[in-house]
């Protein structure tokens, strides 16, 4: 059986003006079905200002991925952290796309630039306890 090379997307980026948490449900629902189809799961984080994203799933539809959220106008500067060989990957439950709030007082603004490693561990501080793991 021929397997089907996977692939990760990690990026933060700053929503477009006027977004709101409602635009975010709405998006969500969405990416959550086509993600399904595309065998495609992961978790999108909004904090009102900054969408950090992290998805699993067949190395094309990850790229074609990327190339959607380029050219989305609801969002701008993405930042896409490149992963580190050897860089444990995170678990997500089976759904297309869990949108997730994180903690009180916690800025996903600061983890733009920041290294990969780094980034998933202030991202993972940000949320409820145990969002998302490194396997
Ligand atoms: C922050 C953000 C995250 C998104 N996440 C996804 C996603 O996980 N999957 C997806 O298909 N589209 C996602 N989108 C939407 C894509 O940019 C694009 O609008 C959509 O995939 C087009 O789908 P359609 O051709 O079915 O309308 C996201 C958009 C934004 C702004």
């Amino acid at each position: 059986m021929a397997t089907v090379s996977q692939s990760t997307l990690f990026y933060l980026s700053e929503s477009a003006s006027g977004i709101t948490w409602e635009d975010a449900v709405d998006l969500a629902r969405h990416a959550r079905s086509r993600n399904l189809a595309e065998g495609i799961t992961g978790v999108l984080v909004f904090d009102g200002t900054t969408f950090v994203q992290f998805v699993n799933g067949p190395e094309k539809a990850t790229s074609d991925l990327l190339a959607r959220l380029r050219f989305d106008p609801r969002h701008r500067l993405l930042d896409v952290f490149s992963k580190p060989p050897g860089a444990g990957l995170p678990h997500f439950d089976a759904w297309g796309l869990t949108l997730l709030q994180p903690l009180p007082g916690a800025s996903l603004a600061a983890i733009r630039g920041l290294d990969w490693s780094t980034a998933f561990a202030r991202l993972a501080a940000a949320l409820p306890e145990g969002s998302i793991m490194a396997t």
